[in-house]
């Protein structure tokens, strides 16, 4: 599905609504140029989450953990080089975990997400606007899928 924003007050509406939907084991990836708005719409999620600590950019870390309702993880694997790296780092320990997991340029290690994700591709059409897709497979994109048509035809 697409989703046209208009600025970041609806890109924090539809963070809001993704977080509500997230559930323990839910991996998340985020794509699209530099400075489109993933890590923006990852503190939107995260402060709907529970999480308190305000999210920065985990670009030199790689992986930081924040607690929610359930714990978070962010990732911005823009850094990464191989695959390989992402194991030394313990990468599956957090996506087969009990918490939840966003991956900043998760395209970069496509070979190795798991097939039951969520992923938005973000788009910007100008200062303000993003174009969102949203695909995915499992429960909790379904449930994603469906609550967003929601606030599509509300218009909100
Ligand atoms: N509708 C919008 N949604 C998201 N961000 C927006 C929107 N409109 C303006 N912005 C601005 O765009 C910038 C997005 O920066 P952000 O760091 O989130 O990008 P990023 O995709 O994480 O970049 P990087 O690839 O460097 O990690 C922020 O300054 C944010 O305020
Ligand atoms: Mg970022």
């Amino acid at each position: 599905m697409k989703l046209t924003v208009n600025n970041l007050k609806d890109t924090e509406q539809v963070g809001k609504i993704i977080a509500r939907c997230l559930e323990g084991g839910t991996v998340l990836c985020l794509d699209g140029d530099l400075g489109v708005g993933k890590t923006a719409i990852t503190q939107f999620i995260a402060r709907e989450f529970g999480v308190e600590d305000y999210i920065t950019s985990p670009t030199f870390t790689i992986i930081k953990e924040y607690e929610g309702r359930l714990p978070f993880y962010h990732m911005d694997v823009y850094r990464i080089d191989s695959e390989e790296d992402m194991y030394d780092l313990g990468y599956e320990e957090y996506i087969y975990s009990e918490g939840v997991t966003i991956i900043e340029w998760s395209n970069k290690i496509e070979d190795i997400l798991p097939d039951e994700r969520i992923n938005i591709e973000i788009q910007r059409l100008n200062d303000t606007s993003r174009i969102m897709t949203i695909d995915g497979r499992g429960r909790v994109f379904e449930k994603i899928a469906e609550e967003l048509k929601n606030y599509e035809s509300t218009g909100n």
